[in-house]
């Protein structure tokens, strides 16, 4: 394990497996320690701050089997070359579903509503004048248009939520999702006319050579003055840079964010000192119960595979092509 998770994780694991525990609290900061200590291993427990690529896989040998992500994205793993070896690479699957939903709905009511404002004006003693007709004034979310960017389990969750507000949803999605389409009244359109059309435009597409950058000066320029961008899937879908320059030019009226290019963002970043924004730390499956379930995942499905069983969410299914998994 490259760092300590939440229980049940090691009790499980201890069950059945000699577990090293990796000190490290943030980003594997020493890389050759970790590549010394992988050595040999059969399976290995990472978080998204790990970066697994050909060089961890070399370091591990022969004998690695599974690498079981404490996550559902897997975009810091080099699945492509794990496939090439063999080795399976399992994620936490829709056990955070629910959870990443809510809090994407409560950036999606946080931001226009200002709710971090009026906190802090509250707290900080600002509030001396009594009810005021023009303090904070900000925008409705209640019947908007809703755009969802991957409509696949967090954003048909989202899509969920979004009916108690009455809200039109617009999605824009590789394939049609017909069961969310029929649960939630949302209709596919194409990438302009989500754009254009959407008061809240949400993210919940998986970052990959296709979607890096997705969202940048082009079409932010596309969006409406008054609309807010919500991103709770991956700080690289979205180039911060030309956000930036749209929330300083007013080309959108907000954003709200989870998830950033680099985490924590730097000092320096313009983000932090914007009014506009709602930001977050990466918090989107950030509930006791979440976590925990995610961890139990992560164990069983590294169990599961080293008892060359199916785990329970197999982030590269074609690896198991040639193996006889049941
Ligand atoms: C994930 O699992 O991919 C989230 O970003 C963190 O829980």
């Amino acid at each position: 394990m490259t760092r300590k998770i939440l229980q049940p994780a090691l009790r499980i694991l201890s069950k059945e497996c000699l577990v090293t525990i990796g000190k490290g609290k943030d980003q594997l900061s020493d890389k050759g320690e970790f590549l010394k200590e992988v050595k040999n291993k059969h399976a290995i427990l990472c978080t998204l701050l790990d970066k697994i690529d050909a060089t961890v896989m070399d370091a591990a040998g022969e004998g690695l089997k599974v690498i079981s992500s404490y996550s559902t994205g897997v975009d810091h793993i080099d699945i492509k070359e794990a496939t090439k070896r063999g080795i399976y690479v399992t994620c936490t699957g829709d056990v955070l579903t629910e959870s990443t939903a809510d809090l994407a709905f409560a950036l999606i009511i946080a931001t226009p509503r200002r709710i971090i404002q009026g906190h802090n004006f509250v707290i900080q003693k600002k509030w001396v004048g009594g009810w005021d007709p023009e303090l904070l004034l900000g925008s409705d979310v209640y019947g908007k248009t809703l755009g969802i960017i991957g409509l696949g389990r967090i954003g048909s969750a989202v899509a969920r939520r979004a009916r108690g507000f009455d809200m039109k949803i617009y999605y824009h999605n590789q394939h049609r999702n017909i069961l969310s389409e029929k649960l939630t009244g949302a209709r596919l359109v194409d990438f302009d006319s989500i754009m254009i059309e959407s008061d809240f435009l949400t993210l919940h597409c998986t970052l990959n050579n296709r979607t890096y950058h997705l969202i940048n000066e082009t079409n932010l320029r596309q969006m409406k003055q008054t609309a807010f961008l919500i991103n709770t899937a991956r700080g690289h879908i979205i180039n911060e840079l030309h956000l930036i320059k749209a929330l300083q030019s007013k080309w959108i009226a907000g954003a709200g964010l989870d998830v950033f290019e680099t985490e924590p963002p730097l000092k320096t970043n313009l983000l932090l000192k914007m009014e506009n924004v709602v930001l977050l730390p990466h918090i989107g499956s950030a509930t006791v119960s979440t976590r925990a379930k995610m961890a139990e995942v992560a164990a069983n499905n590294l169990l599961l595979v080293l008892h060359k069983r199916r785990p329970i969410a197999l982030a590269n299914p074609s690896v198991a092509k040639h193996d006889q998994i049941n």
